[in-house]
Order: structure tokens, then sequence, then C-alpha cells
């Protein structure tokens, strides 16, 4: 028989829910972004995104179950990520999660959301792909994992200060680009010169598995404001603009790439996972395959709308549920990432 599970994510400024089965197989998976709320702040303010988790939520969820042809009777395991993320939105997910698997007298599983978007590629690709390197670039992390299976995860290396998404953002606001800022500086390198600027690239041939994205972002800055000056209008549209988006997105990409390359080479695996919002960015997919090839290893990445935050990923619940990990009904949500 059949165990369909459903699972939120509210970690952020996605609500979002997913239906899939124990195979894992995805029946629906159902996004709201909250993009236009928090678009006036230049960046997510958390009392307004845990606000509209709770307006959002339950039509999220009756959406995605009516894609999926289920209904909520049906449910036999409820999925919840409840780390890491802001925890006010965090708190909404999980505590309808709880109520919705009490209500039903199911089983409650929680998942981690890096480990999670990791785990996207696994769902994406139909079959096993650990042990693994996994690569997760997002908004709030950038980190290098040791995936020794889909439920035991090494952290072998993060960043020290910004993470690779959060200097997309900030590049985006000192461009006067759009939020988020990352597709919006993808849009606009497409006309720009990835040479034209000379960006630092920290730790690039350093042993150590971390990353730093603060001085590239201060290198960006005083590019288009000039040394010392932190203050400024954006520049307008033009080949300037386009050049320093060009510029920071290769130096990010150079970084990330030759990371990665070194993760494969230190634990000696042949197989790189990629996942969070961050991996969408086409030149990034691109030179990652690129040095995989040369690595002789093997590549997963999500299609794009499974790599930015969704309830899909969640499937990692399945592995928990498999050996009866559940949760129990005093499961907190936790704003830092701690491993598992
Ligand atoms: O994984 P995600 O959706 O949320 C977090 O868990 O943080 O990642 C969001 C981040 C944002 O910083 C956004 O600017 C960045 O991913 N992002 C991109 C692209 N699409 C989203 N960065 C570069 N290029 C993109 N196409
Ligand atoms: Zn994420």
């Amino acid at each position: 028989m059949t165990t369909y599970f459903l699972a939120l994510e509210t970690s952020c400024d996605e609500t979002a829910a997913a239906v899939f089965t124990e195979q894992p197989a995805l029946l629906a998976n159902v996004v709201a972004s909250q993009t236009n709320l928090h678009a006036r702040f230049g960046g997510v303010v958390p009392e307004v995104a845990a606000r509209a988790h709770l307006q959002r939520l339950l039509p999220v969820v009756d959406e995605a179950l009516r894609q999926a042809g289920v209904r909520l009777e049906q449910i036999g395991c409820l999925a919840v990520l409840n780390t890491p993320g802001l925890v006010g939105a965090l708190l909404v997910g999980v505590s309808a999660a709880k109520m919705l698997a009490l209500a039903l007298d199911v089983p409650l599983v929680s998942a981690n959301h890096l480990e999670a978007h990791i785990y996207a590629c696994r769902l994406a690709a139909g079959r096993d792909i650990f042990p693994c390197v996994g690569l997760v670039v997002s908004g709030g992390h950038t980190a290098l994992f040791h995936c020794h299976s889909a439920l035991s995860f090494e952290l072998l290396g993060t960043t020290i200060d910004d993470a690779a998404g959060e200097a997309f953002d900030k590049v985006a606001s000192i461009l006067g680009l759009d939020f988020p800022g990352g597709p919006a500086v993808e849009r606009e390198a497409l006309a720009g010169n990835p040479r034209a600027f000379r960006f630092p690239r920290s730790f690039m041939h350093d042993k150590r598995l971390d990353f730093s994205f603060s001085g590239l972002k201060t290198a960006v800055l005083y590019t288009v404001h000039g040394q010392g000056v932190a203050h400024g209008p954006p520049p307008g549209p033009g080949l300037l603009r386009a050049n320093v988006a060009a510029s920071f997105q290769q130096a990010v990409v150079e970084v990330l790439v030759e990371k990665a390359r070194q993760a494969l080479r230190q634990t000696g695996l042949g197989c790189l996972a990629v996942g969070g919002g961050v991996s969408a960015n086409r030149t990034l997919r691109t030179v990652l395959e690129q040095m995989v090839k040369e690595e002789g290893a093997e590549i997963f990445i999500p299609p794009r709308e499974l790599c930015t935050d969704n309830a899909a990923m969640a499937a990692i619940a399945v592995e928990k549920w498999r050996r009866q990990q559940w949760a129990s009904l005093d499961l907190d949500a936790v704003a830092a990432y701690s491993g598992t």
C-alpha cells in the first residue's frame, strides 16, 4: 500500500507544501513566494514572513492535496523542515505539521533544511546518489558536506561571513537591482564582461574548505562608489553595472567550483550533489558541470524549481520514516544549523 506524505516548509519567505510517496515520487509541489511583500524593504523581514506564512499555509496545503489528487485523510505521514531558518517563520510550519499529525494520528518526521537541499538531487535523479560531496549554496548558508548517506552528513566547510546568496542579494542592492538579488544579478551579468574587474576570490587556493564573501562584496561597493566610500546612488543601467555584475558572478562561481573540486579530491568521492537557491544560476551550473567532467566525477543538480526553497525536498523524511525515526510532538523550531 502506498504511503502518502504531506510536507511543509516555512523557513524563510516561501510558504511551501508538497505531497510525495514513500518511493519517493513527487505528486505535488506548491510554493507561494512572498517576494512582493519583502521587495520594498530590500530583504526578508522576519515578522512579515511569519505572518504571511500563517495566512498562506492552509491554502497552499489545500492546493498541494488538490494537485496530487490525494485527500487529507489519506496522508500517512507529516514531514516538516524544522531547522535552520527564521525561528518565527519555522514555527508556523512546525506547529501546523504537529497539529495535522495529531489530528490524523500519523507519524511526524522532522528534517534539516540544508540536508533537504541536497536530497532534492536524490528526488530529481530518481536513484541513489549517496555517498557524495554535497554543496549547499543558499541565501543563508554556503556549506560543503561529506554525505555518507541520506541520514549522515559531515560538515567539511562553511562560510565564515556572508553566504553566497546573501552576497548576490547585497550586490544587487549596491547595483540598484531588484530583490531577490540572485536572478537580477544573473540577468544583468548577461550583458557584461566577466573579466572586466578582478574581484577577490577568498581562500581559493587554500586547503581549507571554507568560504568568505564579505571582502568580495566590499570590493564591489568600492568599485561602484570609489575606494572607502560606503554609500552613494546606485549606478544606472549601462556597461559599468553589467560589467560589475558579470565580474562579481564570475568570482563567486570560480570560488564555489574550486572548493567543490577540492572537496571531491580530498574525500576521494566521485559524485557531487548541489542544492540551494544559488544553484539555479546558469553560469554556476555550466562551470560546475565542466569541472566535474574534468575530475571524472558525476554531478547531480536538480531542476531550477527544486533548487530554490520548496517542500518537495523534505522527501528526505522518507529515509527517516523507513527507519521509524519519528519526531515527538514537542519538536522545536531551531534557528541555527547544528548537524544531525
Ligand atoms: O535556497 P534559497 O531559496 O533560500 C534559502 O534557503 O536561503 O536561496 C535563496 C538565495 C537568495 O539569496 C537568492 O538571491 C539566491 O538564492 N538565488 C540566486 C539565483 N536564484 C536565487 N543566486 C544566483 N543566481 C540565481 N539565479
Ligand atoms: Zn533554502
